[in-house]
């Protein structure tokens, strides 16, 4: 067995802080790497920074932890924090140590505090004394392997924090991110900056000869920064055949007082649509848009063409894109504030068509191994979560140029070639490797670029901006979009491209000290030699949530004809995606690939790192199925677990098909290798699976009100307990019952869930339980599961996800609380309930289960008749549903102001004492409270669920409205 002394992440983490600062992260827009380039789904620099320091440092109080690790690090903290004022730690004592170097942590996690050079040499310092300390060669440093790195958020904080680096990828995107993050900045710094911005400029100047005559200004001096199109289709309602802008809101601007919009004149006589461009509206003067999942309505005739119809007339036309319909355009005016909105005018379309015939001149004239614009396959893939990540191919957008205008496709070649005319231009007489570097960075600069800069690139009507393709993992269908002048000086622009990314650079390369290594690779085949690392943190991809090779090859068909064979990175001529570890329905990965590809994965970082090394992964799931996969690929690939911290870093962002029950945390798994000290994976190991059970509960007893302190509840909290509870299966390398029989995770799991939910459900009732009937504990826990998202109920489908193209008819809305089937099912199971056994509390839907919202219930409760006129359409779906499945003790009440039964259970009585106030029939609600008032249990469990029901949701309104009358009616 290894013998090491714990760090200071497998003992305590201020999770609350770093949190706090992950998410304050997200709103920083400049000069964080992100300006850099997009990755989807980065990891905020704070929690990196905070567990990089947590895993480096050993804990001082740990009795293997070395003296001179104390000493040093007790000088270090009174240096750091005596100054500040802070003199009531006192260093020497370990507990106070461990608190001092906690608190660093967690100050440190703070963007305004991760470039302060005391912050820096304070960390630097305690890094190279752990690392000395720990056994390293005096004067190195410790070594972090990200074999995931994608955007570069762990490497780069292991470089801050005074750390090696050795980061991977098997994306050549993410591969370039990481050489100019951990290369190009370290090592040119301010140079860099100044020469891409030197540079930048150099092509906006020749770029403006070229394309000025495509943007032409006002004659009053005004400058176009945006064109507004909306694609069209043919009207087929009998008889009419009129051109049909696809538009899905007719609002321009809409914030505080400020509102534009179009209006819509239909001219039946010559059957066609004109505009008007409406200031000063209110909300009910401006008409719905032409167009909703996916239909298109005809303003002349009424006649809704169907969503078929729509597809097949765009596919036709790759899209639409090149033919669409100019509708309005935005200007700003020089001394003025604000955008202006006026109707095209002649000249507007004149340049955009003259810029599609220089087009195909260019094409035609153009020699070359690729295509002047890109002709490369779309993505077709898209993940099993939700499979919308790519709907272009039902348009006919089947390759990269479907998704520019033309216009977009002279701009766009133009700056590419110009990229590269700038590299050649510097390699001439300069320093080549500075070249290479320059040319990169304004190549990513492009690419910013065509993320502003295509057909797919909606209006933001309160920022009055375009919205950039990739704010979401996917690639969706946008009927009316906004082309951004690239010449101008607006968000959009070539300009402001370049310039955010030499602000970026300036504002990271002084706190590089030293590059960090990279690499294209495999994660299953990793470089490194055996023992080579001391730390392995890791951001694998999360299951099914993004297909990170398909959309990458958006920017790698620009990258290929910015940085021309400058890089071997782009030989290939889309990302690889044979050996991408994700699951893709349509790629036929399934979890069965993703778990042996996963497990080969973290098999190799066991390999890489040194037997008395350290792992964190990160991973964020709502599906049971996803961390059950990853996990076992872990536990396969010879780690044993050691802790676990939740951290809400994923809060307010969408990741996609993760709409319902959503998990706000990214859980930190921090692990070591299950090895001997000469590094071989220990397999003799047996656990006894009754130890292993009688062991859980306390872990999960100890563990829940911890995270509760941390405001870690509900789904999040449960997942953070896999932590803990795979310490102690984990720590095995098999499990077996008296029988022999090995114990499988997916059995474990099952208890865990169950362990989970009884130690949840005593909390919710302060330890008493036993009253209540199977619908009240499954009810709570539903409830305590779902994520605090403060606006009440959750639909299942949100306004904003909606796509496009979602296929006609519309699904009709439900409400209530909806957990994934599966994690239902197990919660369920905890408790000692079958899901199916109480239809008039869940419904069950394909993946889907949904607590039924309290007054879809009332059929059941009251009796239909007491059911008010508004309900009338939850009615209708609950009677179809729940016909003749009345339980038993519940009258169906004919009339509404005549006395009701109570229910079977207390929840059914609180259930029907909520609705009584919900449909404000006071008088029954005071005789009921009269009948069963003196059971305690009844006001238990309202004060329960008055706790659990979403703030602003009607349940808890009405329950709170019960609760009140307990009081006046002295019960
Ligand atoms: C969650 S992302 C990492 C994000 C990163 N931590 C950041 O902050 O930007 C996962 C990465 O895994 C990469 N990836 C997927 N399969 C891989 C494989 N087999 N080998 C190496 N990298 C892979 C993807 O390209 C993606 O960049
Ligand atoms: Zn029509």
């Amino acid at each position: 067995m290894m013998n090491y002394p714990k760090r200071l992440i497998e003992v305590d983490l201020p999770i609350k802080e770093i949190s706090k600062h992950a998410r304050r992260e997200k709103s920083i827009r400049h000069g964080h790497i992100s300006t850099l380039h997009i990755w989807w789904a980065r990891r905020p620099l704070a929690a990196c920074r905070a567990v990089v320091c947590a895993a480096l440092w050993p804990d001082p109080a740990d009795p293997l932890c070395p003296q001179r690790f104390r000493d040093d690090a007790a000088a270090i903290m009174g240096r750091f924090w005596n100054p500040l004022g802070r003199t009531d730690l006192e260093y020497r004592e370990p507990l106070a140590l461990r608190k001092a170097l906690l608190e660093f942590i967690a100050y440190f996690a703070n963007w305004d505090h991760s470039t302060d050079q005391r912050y820096l040499d304070a960390a630097r310092a305690l890094t190279q004394s752990a690392h000395e300390s720990l056994g390293g060669a005096p004067g190195t440093r410790p070594l972090v392997v990200d074999p995931f790195a994608g955007g570069g958020s762990i490497p780069l904080e292991a470089l801050r924090v005074g750390a090696d680096a050795f980061a991977s990828d098997l994306n050549p995107v993410a591969v370039l991110l990481n050489k100019v993050v951990l290369e190009y900045i370290p090592k040119y710094g301010q140079r860099l900056a100044d020469e891409v911005r030197k540079w930048g400029e150099w092509i906006r100047v020749e770029a403006e000869k070229e394309l000025g005559q495509f943007y032409p200004k006002d004659p009053d001096g005004a400058t176009p920064i945006a064109y507004l199109w909306a694609r069209t289709v043919t009207c087929e309602g009998p008889g009419c055949g009129a051109e049909v802008p696809l538009m899905r809101s007719l609002w321009l601007a809409r914030k505080g007082k400020r509102s534009v919009a179009m209006k819509i004149h239909p001219d039946r006589e010559k059957r066609r649509v004109d505009f008007e461009i409406v200031h000063d509206v209110q909300e009910r003067d401006v008409g719905s848009g032409t167009g909703r999942r996916g239909s298109a309505t005809c303003p002349i005739c009424g006649y809704t063409t169907p969503v078929a119809s729509v597809r097949k007339q765009l596919k036709a036309r790759h899209g639409g894109a090149a033919d669409a319909r100019l509708f309005c355009v935005v200007t700003t005016r020089p001394g003025q504030q604000g955008r202006f909105y006026r109707l095209p005018a002649e000249r507007d379309l004149e340049a955009a068509k003259m810029a599609a015939e220089e087009l195909e001149r260019r094409k035609a004239a153009h020699r070359g191994e690729l295509s002047l614009v890109p002709d490369e396959p779309t993505p077709q893939g898209g993940g099993s979560g939700a499979g919308r990540a790519f709907s272009q191919r039902n348009y006919g957008m089947d390759r990269f140029e479907d998704l520019f205008t033309p216009r977009q496709a002279v701009a766009l070649t133009t700056l590419a070639r110009l990229v590269r005319e700038a590299g050649d231009r510097m390699r001439t007489g300069g320093d080549p490797g500075l070249a290479v570097a320059v040319q990169t960075c304004l190549a990513l600069s492009l690419d910013k670029q065509t993320d502003l800069g295509s057909a797919l690139t909606r209006w933001k009507q309160d920022a009055e901006c375009p919205v950039n393709l990739f704010g979401r993992q996917a690639i969706p269908m946008v009927w009316d979009f906004a082309e951004s002048a690239p010449l101008s000086t607006s968000s959009g622009s070539w300009q402001s491209m370049y310039e955010r990314t030499s602000y970026s650079i300036e504002q990271s390369y002084y706190f590089q000290p030293w590059t960090g290594s990279n690499q294209l690779a495999n994660a299953a085949l990793h470089p490194l030699p055996d023992d080579s690392g001391n730390f392995f943190f890791t951001d694998p991809p999360y299951y099914d949530a993004v297909p990170y090779s398909d959309l990458s090859d958006f920017f790698i068909v620009w990258l290929k004809r910015t940085m021309g064979n400058q890089l071997k990175l782009f030989e290939s001529n889309l990302a690889p995606k044979d050996e991408e570890c994700i699951v893709d329905e349509v790629k036929g990965k399934d979890k069965a690939y993703f778990e042996s590809s996963m497990a080969k994965a973290m098999a190799e970082g066991r390999r890489v790192l040194t037997p008395d090394g350290i792992g964190v992964v990160v991973f964020a799931h709502k599906s049971t199925s996803g961390w059950e996969a990853m996990l076992q690929a872990m536990i396969d690939a010879g780690w044993t677990f050691t802790g676990s911290w939740p951290i809400d870093t994923e809060m307010g962002s969408r990741l996609r098909a993760m709409n319902s029950a959503a998990l706000a945390s990214s859980i930190h798994l921090v692990c070591r290798p299950r090895e001997s000290p000469s590094g071989e994976v220990r397999t003799d190991d047996v656990g006894d699976w009754r130890e292993v059970l009688s062991e859980l509960p306390q872990r999960i007893h100890d563990w829940l009100p911890r995270l509760a302190r941390e405001g870690i509840v509900g789904a999040d909290a449960i997942f953070s307990c896999l932590g803990p509870a795979l310490e102690i299966y984990s720590r095995y390398s098999r499990v077996e019952k008296v029988s022999g029989e090995q114990v499988s995770l997916s059995e474990y799991l099952a208890e865990v869930w169950a362990a989970v939910s009884r130690e949840a459900l005593g909390t919710i009732f302060s330890g008493d339980t036993g009253n209540f009937e199977e619908d009240a504990r499954l009810t709570a826990m539903w409830l305590w599961t779902l994520p605090a998202n403060g606006n009440g109920k959750i639909s299942d489908v949100s306004e904003e996800d909606e796509d496009e193209d979602e296929e006609a008819p519309a699904r009709p809305r439900l409400n209530g609380f909806f957990l994934e089937y599966d994690a239902a099912r197990k919660i369920a199971q905890g408790l000692g309930v079958t899901l199916e056994t109480l239809p008039g509390l869940v419904e069950i839907k394909g993946n889907k289960a949904r607590l039924l919202p309290v007054s879809e219930r009332a059929p059941y409760l009251l009796g239909q008749a007491a059911l008010p006129k508004k309900r009338k359409k939850a009615r209708q779906k609950q009677l179809t549903l729940g016909e003749g499945e009345t339980p038993a003790g519940v009258l169906r009440c004919p009339a509404a102001e005549r006395a009701i039964s109570p229910g079977s259970t207390v929840l059914d009585r609180v259930h029907q004492a909520m609705l009584l106030f919900g449909e404000g029939r006071g008088e029954t609600l005071k005789s009921f409270l009269q009948e069963i008032g003196q059971d305690q249990s009844f006001w238990s469990l309202a004060q329960a669920l008055n706790s659990l029901y979403p703030a602003g949701s009607e349940e808890r309104r009405w329950v709170e409205g019960v609760l009140a009358r307990k009081k006046s009616l002295e019960l």
